[in-house]
């Protein structure tokens, strides 16, 4: 799935050296300091995200579920697997069960509020009598499809009838493969749905199941405007952009500074004048960045 040696050299690959004593000797598997920091250091090369060494624990549960399926002795023969010649398919499924992909609908409502009453009326002001006007939004780090559904509701609502005169795309990727199936597919169970106010849901989305449990099915009028790709944010990116505004939100927060720069500085050449950066709650562009000034609570505006 990647070249491993493009992103950053082997020196800066482990984040931090993890104390020996969040080592437990009595678990199934044996999980040594040097299988975390083989685990943690591709991690970081290959998708930027650097694992605290509190992450033992998660890193253990969730990769002793996959020894047992492929019926590995111990992390030995898992980190040997990751190493080999034909590694590049595990280390996919690696990046897929360490990411954190938790997401919500209308997840920090301020920033739709935002888009609503400020991204697209300046657009559409910008725009008047154009015959078809371009608009590009970005979710990037969509994790498993909220956030660009959202963008849609909210882009649905706020443009009424006149979104037809609009060349208007919504782009969301993520690195995590599954995440990009489901959100191919925006089918999401009924309680993952609360966020939504009750009429954009009776307006946009159609009730159905899945894996027999009732479920929420995004609409066409939303999934014709979304298109959802595999993209590493670490890695080059395919499009020329520009974009009125990009989402990333909760994404940055587990790069260090060095993978933040290099995504900031790309986002900052596909942003237009004028347009916004949205980040998430914890994140900020102080010390990253100066091409930025800041339009709202973690809103940016590109200079
Ligand atoms: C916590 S989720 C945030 C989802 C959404 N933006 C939100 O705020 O609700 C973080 C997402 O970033 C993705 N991610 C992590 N590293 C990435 C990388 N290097 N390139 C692209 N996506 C990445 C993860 O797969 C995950 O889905």
């Amino acid at each position: 799935m990647t070249d491993r040696s493009t992103i950053l050299s082997p020196e800066t690959a482990t984040p931090r050296r993890t104390p020996a004593a969040v080592f437990d000797t009595a678990r199934e598997f044996r999980f040594e300091r040097h299988h975390f920091d083989l685990i943690a250091g591709l991690l970081y090369q290959l998708a930027g995200i650097a694992l605290a060494p509190h992450k033992v624990e998660m890193v253990y549960a969730r990769l002793a579920r996959r020894l047992r399926e492929l019926e590995l002795p111990d992390f030995d023969a898992y980190c040997a697997l990751l190493e080999s010649d034909g590694g590049e398919c595990e280390i996919g499924f690696l990046v897929n069960a360490l990411t954190t992909n938790l997401t919500s609908f209308y997840r920090e409502s301020h920033h739709f509020d935002f888009l609503a009453s400020v991204v697209l009326p300046q657009l559409r002001e910008r725009n008047a009598g154009a015959s078809r006007p371009r608009l590009r939004l970005w979710s990037a780090g969509c994790s498993s499809g909220p956030e660009p559904y959202t963008m849609a509701m909210v882009l649905v609502s706020a443009m009424g009838a006149d979104l037809r005169r609009w060349d208007a795309r919504i782009l969301a990727t993520d690195i995590d493969t599954h995440m990009v199936e489901t959100a191919r597919r925006g089918i999401y169970p009924l309680s993952g749905t609360t966020g939504i106010p009750p009429a954009i849901r009776q307006r946009f989305t159609v009730d159905t199941r899945l894996d027999g449990e009732p479920a929420v099915a995004m609409g066409d009028e939303l999934k014709r405007l979304v298109t959802v790709k595999p993209l590493n944010l670490l890695e080059h990116w395919p499009m020329s952009g520009p974009f009125d505004a990009i989402f990333c939100r909760n994404v940055l927060i587990y790069f260090d500074r060095r993978g933040r720069t290099k995504v900031i500085e790309d986002f900052a050449r596909m942003i237009r004048p004028g347009g916004h950066l949205f980040l998430g709650h914890s994140e900020s562009l102080y010390g990253v960045s100066n091409l930025f000034r800041q339009a709202g609570p973690t809103i940016y505006r590109r200079e």
